[in-house]
């Protein structure tokens, strides 16, 4: 019998009732009407998958939009949660946001206004992406409001960085009972910047901040990741002035105005990453269209040394297990070109049919191996020590950061109920009840729709033996 499972990462129940809120918020946006699938797992995944624009980068080009005059075309948007907020939240400062066709949005920003806090505090609730209006609306506007942020529960998540830069620039940062209120009553002017740590979100920032502030801007120990060199790619298209030097170094010349893009997003490298590592973990062999190796490089040399097969193709990258033992690996996850910390967790559950003992450092979030709870209980063999297991650099700094999950294979996993944690870890639970034998539930599905676009459809044509309920 398959045993309910609720998993605590450290979380109460008010917490967990937040999480069943934001699932169903999200479930509605993208019109899923389920709140759990039943899964006959067992079965290999085979076929073909789709994988459009990146997440972490559509969500940001959109908020670029705002620091232009005129409008801008984002091309193979995907169709998942994060992005319809960040649609509503345009909308609620005055874009008009259009959809001439699937995957194509055209955003307009001629009539930025001041939006009612309440509109946006009722939207942000569930995302990370409200911080990045701060630039591109105190340029517009002279103000911009932040509520409390939203986003995966996998750590505290912290925004320090984000303001000293803003407070850099020359912005005054207030805050108040209802968020964070900051002003620029004399505009922006470009600022020496050294970031603690190479934040994605930092860096985006800062970038989206300084293209139009007065001045030069140099970023040090910048993010690198190649969604950010994309944005990069979009700001320059707009008219602006980036330049880098070695060392993570980033140099942005402030220029007067900017005009619309053009643009198609780079890939959602970490949705390839996660169907890949389905394929390995349910026996399977999955062609996930759109995929590149670039941006893959790091994820394609794990994915080797655990006994994956890939095949580069023109059109995308072909995983898929080659039969035989799955070896061990020792992971650390790290800023770009490292091993993404998004990667992790699919990983982990292919890990567990490795022959040997594995070892996934985690640097970059304080608590992303929590959902290894549920892995545990249906049956894989997995150790997380809070403290890691020697001592590593710290990452980021004035926090404790190591955490290492010890896992040791194969072991059979065997169904359960689990409820999703948080994005990625949602898509791990997936990946293990369609590797388990029996029957399982998967709910709090809503929250896989923040950043997977159509998988239950993608399911479907994989072949899996599935129900939603
Ligand atoms: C982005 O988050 C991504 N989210 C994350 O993807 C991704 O895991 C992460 O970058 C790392 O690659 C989006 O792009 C929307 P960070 P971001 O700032 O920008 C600490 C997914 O599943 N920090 O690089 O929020 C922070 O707490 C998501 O798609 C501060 O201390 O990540 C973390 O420990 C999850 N203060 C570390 O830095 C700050 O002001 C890295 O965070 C900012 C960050």
């Amino acid at each position: 019998m398959a045993e309910t499972l609720v998993v605590d990462d450290g979380v109460n129940d008010r917490a967990e009732a937040g999480l069943a809120k934001d699932a169903a918020k999200a479930a509605e946006r993208v019109g899923l009407k389920a709140d759990s699938i039943v899964i006959r797992g067992g079965k290999p995944l085979v076929g073909r998958v789709d994988v459009r624009g990146a997440k972490n980068l559509a969500t940001k080009a959109m908020v670029a939009a705002l620091l232009g005059k005129t409008p801008s075309i984002l091309q193979d948007v995907p169709q998942i949660s994060e992005i319809s907020i960040v649609t509503k939240m345009l909308e609620a400062y005055g874009v008009a946001v259009t959809s001439p066709e699937d995957g194509v949005l055209v955003l307009d920003p001629k009539n930025v206004e001041r939006a009612h806090f309440a509109q946006i505090d009722a939207l942000a609730g569930s995302s990370r992406i409200p911080i990045l209006f701060c630039g591109p609306l105190l340029h517009a506007l002279g103000e911009a409001l932040i509520p409390d942020l939203g986003g995966c529960r996998i750590g505290d998540r912290p925004i320090d960085f984000h303001l000293d830069a803003l407070r850099a620039f020359g912005a005054i940062v207030d805050k108040s009972y209802e968020g964070i209120r900051i002003t620029a009553p004399n505009g922006l002017t470009g600022a020496n910047i050294e970031l603690p740590y190479p934040s994605v979100g930092a860096t985006e920032q800062v970038l989206l901040a300084a293209v139009r502030a007065k001045g030069v801007t140099e970023l040090k120990n910048a993010a690198i990741e190649p969604e950010i060199m994309d944005l990069i790619a979009i700001l320059q298209k707009m008219g602006a002035i980036i330049w880098m030097e070695p060392n993570r170094t980033i140099f942005i010349e402030g220029v007067e105005t900017l005009h619309g893009y053009s643009h198609r997003a780079i890939f959602d490298r970490n949705e390839a990453a996660s169907w890949a590592s389905a394929a390995l973990a349910t026996h399977g062999d999955i062609f996930v269209a759109g995929a590149k190796q670039q941006e893959l490089m790091t994820f394609l040399n794990v994915f080797r040394k655990v006994g994956g097969a890939f095949d580069v193709r023109e059109d995308g990258i072909r995983f898929w297990h080659p039969g035989g033992p799955l070896k061990p690996v020792q992971v650390e996850t790290d800023v770009h070109p490292g091993f993404m910390t998004d990667w992790q967790q699919p990983l982990i559950v292919a890990l567990t049919q490795a022959e040997g003992i594995s070892v996934v450092h985690e640097t970059v979030y304080e608590n992303r191996l929590g959902f290894t709870e549920a892995l545990v209980e249906m049956g894989a063999d997995i150790v997380v020590h809070t403290d890691g297991l020697e001592s590593v650099t710290r990452r980021v700094p004035r926090r404790k950061l190591e955490q290492a999950a010890v896992i040791t294979g194969p072991t059979k996993l065997h169904a359960a109920d689990v409820r999703v944690p948080d994005l990625r870890g949602g898509f791990s639970y997936l990946i293990a009840a369609l590797a388990a034998e029996g029957t399982s539930t998967v709910s709090n599905l809503g929250l896989i729709s923040r950043g997977y676009e159509h998988f239950v459809d993608k399911l479907t044509a994989l072949g899996a033996d599935f129900d939603l309920v």
